[in-house]
């Protein structure tokens, strides 16, 4: 009886023993497959200078480089986004322009917060029929993964000038944040020119000088016709917006102090979004070869924007930019009147 009690005991002990050693190697393999997501460098690395505040949200930070990537480079498993409660959200809030105001810098920027994430393309949904057709759920379907209390952005600046996009926006989401960022309109005017010039350039096409696109020949008065000139009287554009949505819903952005000096244009845009302070100087420094700042994640993670943006401009004829700026005038101040930002713009 005793013995077959002994017999007893060993058979659980046994059993309780194999259970304990096969639930061990469970989670090694599953802190082992995790650890595959982290980042190839440890957190203490990534964080930047210890003066950052120390709320931080560290495992946003942690997962932004690492869970984060590797779902966007296709490599995350289905179950670790269900395991994260990862989704794809669409975006509340918007890049809407101006084309060459330094929306990629823009967006690139703002995607170090660690509460932000970046449609990495510009999705064209609203201002492209065929997108549009295509329905809200393609265009979820458009949008990086993130965590439930991250915000989504997107910016594509065709959207400014797009005669149906503010409509096809409010019937979205009427709340919706929106960006622009805008630069001297003559400025800008010629950075859209040196884009459009490059482009003709590589496929070996002659194009016209910027004088004779933007002074109508007939008249010598500014031609209105020419697109770059009619993208840079941001007040027309704005108004069509404003039929839709509030003044407070827009938040301007200083495009030529967002290249001299980007921090407080950010720190801006911060507050507009409703987001703790977190962008430091520690995440911009000024790159002299490139003559941009660029941006620092963290200790081995860097980057600058492309070599397609910081361009060098043609000469213009300075009395085709002195008729430029006076065309630009009093455009200029009904937008600084109704937005409530005030450029030196001349
Ligand atoms: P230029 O090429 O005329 O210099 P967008 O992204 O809307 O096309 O805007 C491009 C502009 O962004 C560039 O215009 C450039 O001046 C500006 N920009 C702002 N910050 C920049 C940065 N850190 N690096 C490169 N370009 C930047």
């Amino acid at each position: 009886m005793l013995f077959k009690q002994q017999a007893l005991l060993r058979q659980k002990l046994f059993l309780l023993g194999s259970l304990a050693i096969g639930s061990l190697l469970y989670l090694v393999a599953r802190v082992g497959s995790l650890d595959r997501l982290q980042p190839i460098c440890p957190i203490e690395s990534r964080l930047g200078p210890p003066h950052l505040p120390e709320q931080i949200p560290l495992r946003t930070l942690q997962y932004k480089r690492g869970l984060l990537h590797e779902i966007r480079k296709g490599n995350a498993t289905k179950e670790q986004i269900r395991l994260h409660n990862l989704v794809q959200q669409l975006p509340r809030a918007i890049i809407i322009g101006v084309r060459k105001g330094g929306t990629r810098a823009l967006l690139e920027m703002l995607n170090l917060h660690p509460a932000v994430v970046k449609a990495s393309q510009e999705i064209h949904f609203f201002d492209n029929e065929q997108n549009y057709a295509r329905g809200i759920d393609w265009y979820r379907e458009k949008m990086p993964f993130s965590f439930l209390h991250q915000i989504t952005i997107e910016k594509s600046p065709a959207y400014f000038i797009t005669e149906e996009v503010p409509e096809r926006i409010f019937k979205m989401n009427s709340s919706i944040k929106l960006l622009i960022i805008v630069r001297e309109p003559t400025t800008r005017a010629v950075s859209d020119y040196t884009q459009v010039l490059e482009g003709k350039e590589r496929k070996n096409k002659t194009y016209h000088k910027f004088e004779k696109l933007a002074i109508d020949g007939n008249t010598c008065e500014v031609n209105t016709k020419y697109k770059a000139v009619r993208t840079s009287i941001y007040t027309k554009h704005l108004e069509r917006w404003l039929k839709f949505f509030p003044v407070e819903h827009f938040h301007i952005v200083d495009g030529d102090r967002l290249i001299t000096d980007p921090l407080p244009e950010l720190q801006l845009v911060e507050r507009f979004l409703n987001l703790p302070s977190r962008i430091s100087r520690y995440n911009l420094y000024f790159n002299a070869t490139r003559g941009f700042y660029c941006l620092r994640f963290n200790n081995v993670f860097n980057k600058c924007l492309a070599g397609s943006k910081g361009r060098i401009h043609p000469e213009v004829d300075p009395s085709v930019v002195a008729k430029l700026r006076k065309f630009f005038h009093p455009f200029n101040q009904k937008f600084y009147q109704i937005t409530g930002r005030t450029f030196n713009w001349p």
